[in-house]
């Protein structure tokens, strides 16, 4: 059984945002007066898990874990266990801000986690902290090392570059890649609610490959098993590889394989789009699996096509805060 949209993509790739609170404030994620949602507003873990069987009794068979800051949910250990049991799931990953990987790396790998991205926009202390608003750079980076001795493997780096805010860091990240085996990705700034995006902040990646080659040389194509938007090199002899996600200038539309699901229990069936469908009010009015399976195909059916910013930027913005949908 499979999943497969309008525009014969085969959607098996499951995006759920467990929280929208988050440990840090990242200027370009977080607007200052944003209010959290409450309680009984967001999804309970077990409604989570309802959700991705009938999931994955429909062809979804990788699991991304997001926020907000998933690591800050309570026992998200016990999710992770329970999502990992299901038939069908083969990839179970979590996007963090890292700030709590020492502290969870280990039960989280334990309880069944395969991987983690973790985001961090700065290499360089002061900056980290500011763009951040408080988060400390060596307990992220002592994080990231955990991860990856503990075998959340590979661990993927996102760095979001903003022109006049990081932009001057792209050669320390990819250098990063020369003696550590990190998945370095840059990604391509996106317009979405309050986050001081401009046309001219949004660095395109054409621009960020030529500084990368200018300083490092060839960078070589890398086969890696491909989950997500981004295309691999290697620069030569680097342990790690560079990711670059052309969120905004290049369509990666039509291979996309997600759905998502925010904490407050809606499918969101593109990033970009305002559609979305009320899965928690249809589970908490009672409804049975089969009920669920039709919402998701319903999702599925309405997909869009995809996003069209890089030819008339801004066509449209992210209309949801990126903590309530999880990237
Ligand atoms: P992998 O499975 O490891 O490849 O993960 P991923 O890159 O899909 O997920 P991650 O959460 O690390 O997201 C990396 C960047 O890609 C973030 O900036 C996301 O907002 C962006 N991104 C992820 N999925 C989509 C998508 O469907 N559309 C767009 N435009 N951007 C996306
Ligand atoms: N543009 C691109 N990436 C973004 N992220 C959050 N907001 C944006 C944006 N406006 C990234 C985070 C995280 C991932 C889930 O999405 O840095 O790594
Ligand atoms: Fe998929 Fe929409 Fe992102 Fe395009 S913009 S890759 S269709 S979620």
């Amino acid at each position: 059984m499979s999943l497969k949209d309008r525009f014969s993509r085969i959607i098996d790739y499951m995006r759920i945002s467990i929280t929208d609170r988050c440990n840090l404030r990242c200027i370009y994620c977080m607007p200052h007066e944003l209010e959290p949602l409450i309680h009984k507003e967001i999804l309970t873990y077990e409604e989570i898990i309802r959700i991705v069987k009938v999931g994955a009794r429909l062809g979804v068979r990788k699991v991304r874990i997001t926020g907000g800051e998933p690591l800050a949910r309570k026992n998200v250990q016990y999710l992770i266990r329970k999502l990992k049991e299901i038939d069908g799931i083969e990839d179970l990953s979590m996007t963090t801000n890292g700030v709590l990987l020492n502290r969870y790396a280990r039960e989280v790998k334990e309880s069944g986690l395969d991987r983690v991205n973790v985001s961090l926009d700065s290499l360089r202390k002061e900056r980290y902290r500011e763009i951040t608003r408080g988060g400390s750079l060596e307990e992220i980076l002592s994080g990231i090392e955990l991860a990856e001795k503990i075998g959340l493997d590979p661990v993927k780096i996102n760095a979001v570059i903003i022109r006049g805010i990081n932009d001057d860091e792209i050669e320390d990240f990819a250098r990063l890649t020369l003696t550590t085996p990190y998945h370095v990705r840059f990604i391509e700034f996106m317009p979405g609610t309050d986050n001081y995006w401009s046309e001219d902040r949004c660095v395109p990646m054409k621009e960020i490959k030529e500084r990368i080659y200018k300083t490092f040389g060839e960078l070589i194509p890398v086969k890696v098993r491909k989950h997500g938007p981004a295309r691999y090199f290697r620069i030569s002899g680097a342990s790690g590889v560079i990711g670059f996600i052309s969120a905004v200038t290049h369509h990666f539309c039509s291979e996309c394989n997600r759905l998502r699901i925010t904490p407050d229990g809606k499918i969101r069936p593109c990033l970009f789009s305002d559609t979305e469908i009320d899965l928690r009010s249809a589970i908490r009015r009672g409804a049975d699996d089969d009920e669920i399976e039709r919402l998701l195909r319903l999702s599925v059916a309405v997909k869009p096509e995809g996003h069209r910013i890089s030819e008339d930027i801004p066509a449209g913005v992210i209309n949801r805060p990126m903590s309530k949908l999880g990237g």
